[in-house]
């Protein structure tokens, strides 16, 4: 016991850690709650991230070759592998809750109000670089579903005027997605990123620090800058406590549930089971993000055509900057939620509108329905001949997984109900050939019979031939306006 004391005594003397630290762990806050434990428990969620992911590294490969590979390995042989990636997984979804119940809470209660400004600011940093680093690990992941997230966010990008395509390159590392994807990838969600995070995470906790921790808002005390600094310091004289033990314990309580529940769910549920490994003429994938992105590619899948390029790039940056401008615009008055009605309003009409994406998306109607049967005998006409040939074909070639035909087949493309009023046999041709946007080429995966079929199967889809088929046989409702998209 003497030997430790003498220990710590001449590790003090030497570096003199805790004469610097202790009085950040005992300086005085105000009286707080269990609503202000998720700050501290995002960062708990982001360090259990450093940890498993550093593991991660030592075994996963980043190479277009093998990381597909080396992840089966991962999950299925190495010790622990499993309950690791499981963990990683889950972490990032706790870090993308945590994180956003942290905003909200804050948000809420007006704790981003004069003098905590940046805080704020800085913590929009931090809920970007989370949601980025979130988006890159999928990648890394290299099977189906990863490439297709990965084209979503090119495509996107490439649609910002003048510098798109520079930057669509910079995502993809070239013009192909592969190897160069990769690499780049993995060096933001490994180096750069987490790198970024630590920074402003340092920038978060000094800030915390340095402008107090917000006092619990009541209704009837507005925030008035020239003398909001005085009143908190006389709030604290008269009834702050020592951050450490007496603020802090809720933290630790709260922080050692996360990682209890991160641990369980990893355990029982695992890491997410890889799809296909990658291969861009595989169009059967079953393409869908992880589950916090979803509310976002629903968005995506609903959107009309022509309002795609627009939204897709000024919705999130509209979205940024609301969130730049709400404490430059609202940095006074009122704090509590009782007096804030317009406050409440957004973030249960935000809440709601998530909700309601995220189910949607679940449904993924913008992916093809693999689960499609061919097309009943009434709906092709015939039961012989070159265009009951043709209907075969588009049911085997996978088309009608996203096109269909009346109401039968998938919603990925447009229905072809009524296509042969639309294309000549010659654009019909190109448009196979070529495919389109989110339309695989069929060029080198169509022999010339084939094609010929489908184009005579195609060519008998008119609005005259539509309406024969459905009036005399099909007694189902008619859900040819469902079709556009
Ligand atoms: C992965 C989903 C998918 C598959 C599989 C697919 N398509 Fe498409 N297709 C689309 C999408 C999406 C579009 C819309 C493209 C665009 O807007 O540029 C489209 C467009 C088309 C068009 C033009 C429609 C129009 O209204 O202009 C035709 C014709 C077509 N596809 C035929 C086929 C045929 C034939 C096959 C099978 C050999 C097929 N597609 C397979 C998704 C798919």
């Amino acid at each position: 016991m003497n030997r430790l004391r003498r220990l710590a005594a001449w590790l003090e003397d030497r570096t003199g850690i805790w004469h610097a630290l202790g009085p950040i762990a005992k300086h005085v806050v105000p009286r707080t709650g269990w609503a202000y434990v998720f700050g501290s428990a995002t960062l708990v969620a982001f360090l259990i991230q450093v940890v498993t992911g550093i593991t991660l590294t030592t075994v996963y490969v980043p190479s277009a070759d093998e990381a597909y590979s080396s992840l089966e390995f991962i999950t299925e042989r190495a010790t622990l592998g499993r309950l690791i990636r499981g963990m990683h997984f889950f972490g990032a979804s706790a870090m993308v809750v945590l994180i956003g119940i942290h905003a909200v809470r804050v948000f809420l209660m007006g704790a981003f109000k004069f003098p905590r400004e940046m805080n704020w600011l800085v913590g929009v940093g931090l809920l970007l670089l989370t949601l980025t680093i979130a988006f890159t690990g999928q990648l890394l992941r290299w099977d189906q579903n990863a490439i297709w997230s990965v084209v979503v966010g090119a495509e996107q990008a490439g649609r910002v005027p003048v510098i798109g395509t520079a930057i669509a390159r910079f995502i993809i590392g070239g013009d192909f997605l592969g190897g160069a994807t990769l690499s780049r990838f993995f060096a933001l969600h490994v180096f750069v990123l987490p790198g970024l995070i630590f920074l402003f995470v340092g920038f978060h906790l000094f800030l915390v620090i340095r402008n107090g921790i917000s006092e619990p808002p009541h209704a009837g005390e507005p925030v008035e800058p020239s003398t909001y600094r005085k009143s908190y310091a006389a709030l604290l004289r008269r009834e702050g406590v020592p951050f450490w033990p007496t603020a802090a314990w809720r933290d630790v309580v709260f922080a050692t549930i996360v990682i209890l529940a991160i641990v369980t769910l990893a355990a029982v549920i695992g890491p997410p089971a890889l799809s296909k490994p990658p291969d861009p003429t595989i169009v059967d994938a079953y393409p869908r993000p992880d589950w916090y992105f979803l509310w976002y590619f629903a968005v995506l899948a609903m959107m009309p055509h022509w309002a795609e390029s627009y939204l897709m790039v000024l919705g999130p940056l509209a979205l940024i900057a609301v969130l730049i401008a709400i404490p430059l615009l609202f940095n006074r008055g009122e704090r509590s939620p009782r007096r804030r009605p317009w406050a409440v309003g957004t973030v249960a009409f935000s809440g709601l509108v998530l909700t309601i994406l995220t189910i949607a998306g679940n449904q993924s109607h913008w992916s093809p329905d693999f689960g499609v049967q061919p097309l009943p005998v009434h709906l092709i006409g015939t039961t012989s001949g070159p265009i009951y040939e043709g209907a075969q074909v588009f049911y085997s070639k996978g088309c009608l997984y996203c096109h269909r035909i009346e109401d039968h087949g998938g919603h990925r493309g447009p229905a072809l109900t009524t296509i042969a009023d639309r294309l000549t046999r010659r654009e019909m041709t190109i448009r196979i050939m070529n495919g389109g946007y989110n339309m695989p080429g069929f060029a080198g995966n169509l022999a010339p019979a084939e094609l010929d079929g489908i184009i005579e199967f195609l060519r008998s889809r008119t609005s005259e031939g539509a309406t024969r088929a459905r009036t005399p046989a099909s007694m189902g409702p008619d859900t040819s306006a469902i079709g556009s998209r």
